[in-house]
């Protein structure tokens, strides 16, 4: 008999006799039921002991080499696939890299002076009420955009821009935001920055290169647009829209708005160390979720933080 089925039965004659309380002086009762339960607690301790001696003796190694065992049918998998945001992120990096952009990767956990020192938001501005940021209890911060690269950017390539280069990067990520959520709204969505800062930079050159950047993407010519925003980070700032075209759904009426952008504000580059009488940039982010959404004719962006199989499946 094995350790713990011996004990075991012990356990069982023991829980037998609590049933002889009844027969015993009342004024031996206390000192029988706390003797009883005692001897069941340490029976207790003991089997625990001995079942996790038993069980670790059991394990029998995985010969991994072995032939898989004749006549048995062979099990089918399904197989997994990459998650279609990652796709279409690696396609947009793909055409930034092909114009010549270096690429980051942004943090998911940042700070304050990288989410809104950095990108020119004083102390207590308003617009900093526009992001909704999550905080955790040690006071970090889950970017609620990319644009917490940017510093880091500009510090990172600022010698080969003094060199006569450019800065040129772009810093995809996940961002976060504590808003409701709807079709149109998750509070986990990626991002796409682009940064990129020269003697001569000009709104015209930013333009072009978005526009270029969304027909490589969308493989068709298209027509784009731009309404004034605002962003502390940025002066001016735009909002970029593109015109939805036929074969993605449009009726010829529909504006989207793709991303924010603008050049980037003198105290931006002098935050990071640089001349901005010498030197000027451009920036934008967008989601890439909604540029997903168009390719496809999404109608609700909760699908790709679901994990829904049926829609993974699709792709
Ligand atoms: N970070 C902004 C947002 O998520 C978008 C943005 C606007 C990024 C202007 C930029 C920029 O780099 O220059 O709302």
């Amino acid at each position: 008999m094995s350790d713990v089925t011996s004990l075991k039965e012990q356990l069982k004659s023991l829980n037998l006799e609590y049933a002889k309380i009844k027969d015993i002086p009342q004024s031996e009762r206390k000192a029988f039921g706390v003797k009883l339960n005692e001897r069941k607690q340490a029976l207790l301790a003991q089997i625990a002991e001995a079942e996790a001696a038993a069980e670790s003796e059991n394990i029998e190694p995985i010969d991994i080499t072995a032939p898989a065992a004749p006549n048995q049918p062979i099990p089918t998998f399904k197989k997994g696939s990459k998650h279609p945001l990652m796709t279409e992120l690696d396609r947009v990096i793909d055409i930034y890299s092909r114009m010549g952009f270096n690429v980051m990767e942004s943090y998911q956990l940042d700070d304050e002076f990288h989410m809104f020192e950095s990108l020119n938001f004083p102390d207590g501005h308003p617009a900093r009420d526009g992001y909704d940021t999550f905080r955790t209890a040690e006071g970090f911060i889950p970017p609620a955009h990319t644009s917490t690269m940017q510093h880091r950017a500009l510090l990172r390539y600022k010698e080969q821009l003094e060199q006569g280069g450019q800065i040129a990067v772009v810093i995809p990520g996940r961002v976060f935001r504590n808003e409701d959520v709807d079709a149109t709204h998750e509070h986990t969505f990626y991002q796409c920055e682009g940064v990129y800062v020269s003697e001569d930079a000009t709104v015209g050159q930013m333009l072009g290169l978005l526009k270029n950047f969304f027909e490589a993407y969308y493989e068709q010519q298209l027509n784009i647009k731009t309404q004034p925003g605002y962003f502390p980070f940025t002066e001016p700032s735009l909002e970029l829209l593109i015109e939805k075209p036929k074969s993605l759904g449009g009726k010829g009426d529909g504006w989207l708005e793709m991303l924010g952008c603008g050049m980037i504000h003198p105290n931006v580059l002098k935050s990071a160390g640089i001349d901005p009488d010498k030197y000027k940039g451009f920036a934008w982010g967008g989601g890439i979720d909604r540029l997903v959404i168009m390719k496809y004719q999404l109608s609700d962006i909760r699908y790709f933080e679901s994990g829904k199989l049926q829609f993974l499946e699709e792709f």
